[in-house]
């Protein structure tokens, strides 16, 4: 093989994979929760980019513990769910399901991210990288704590009202 490439360093890609989504995601937050009509809505993607803040000091930690500098890879992933949203934004704009396809796009986001962390997780685990273990754990659990209640924001209220009209 003509280079080795080991854990270690899928580790340090991946995590600029989501260094770079935690970044977008905290860009597009403050406009999906303008956009939002319901105010548990809005204020669900508010109270998420306040989290995801704290994502993104988290991930500078585990950059630290690998003697890594902060840095990010473009995540065409990412990139693409956040377009998704967008498009339902201009296309569902005044009618009664934009929250609807709103919360869906979000919970696309959450998905990836809760993919990420999982895999990050177990793999510091196995790289015996415990105080980033600890850290990438955290914001799963957040990450998984958002999609519950987008989950049930969508079945007490947003998905009601989508079809109200
Ligand atoms: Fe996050």
């Amino acid at each position: 093989m003509a280079s080795e490439k080991n854990l270690q360093e899928l580790f340090h890609e991946t995590l600029k994979d989501i260094y770079f989504a935690e970044k977008k995601i905290l860009k597009a937050l403050p406009k999906m929760a303008k956009a939002a009509q319901s105010e548990d809505l809005k204020s669900a993607f508010e109270k998420h980019e306040t989290e995801t803040e704290e994502h993104v000091a988290r991930l500078e930690k585990v950059f630290e513990e690998i003697d890594e500098s902060p840095s990010g890879k473009t995540c065409d992933a990412i990139i693409g769910i956040i377009e998704e949203g967008q498009e339902v934004m201009k296309e569902f704009r005044g009618t009664p399901a934009l929250d609807a396809g709103l919360l869906a796009a979000a919970q696309a986001v959450e998905h990836y991210e809760i993919a990420r962390y999982g895999t990050l997780k177990t793999w510091a685990n196995e790289l015996g990288l415990k105080q980033s273990m600890e850290l990438l754990e955290e914001t799963l659990s957040e990450e998984k704590k958002t999609d519950d209640a987008l989950t049930k924001l969508a079945e007490n209220e947003v998905n009601q009202h989508a079809q109200a009209a």
